[in-house]
């Protein structure tokens, strides 16, 4: 469900606790790694249940690219 308010767009996600697309994204660039995190840090999927998916989806996908993103940490041979 897309909501305008003032020109801003807000796609929410979870009905229930009223979190939007954009809260999600950010908890998994703060660091959520599972759908447990996401509900500490957001609410979602605490309600009726039927945003699980797309918070799943919206975690993978951000986890992703979280890893591309992230050092690659060299370590030198010592032989
Ligand atoms: S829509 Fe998210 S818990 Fe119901």
């Amino acid at each position: 469900m897309r909501i305008s308010i003032l020109g801003s767009e807000a796609m929410y996600v979870c009905i229930c606790n009223a979190i939007t697309e954009s809260q999600v994204r950010q908890a998994v660039e703060a660091g959520a790694e599972d759908l447990w995190d996401l509900q500490a840090a957001t609410g979602i999927a605490t309600g009726c249940g039927s945003c699980k998916e797309t918070a799943a989806d919206i975690l993978r996908e951000g986890r992703s690219r979280r890893r591309h993103f992230e050092p690659q940490v060299y370590v030198p041979s010592l032989a």
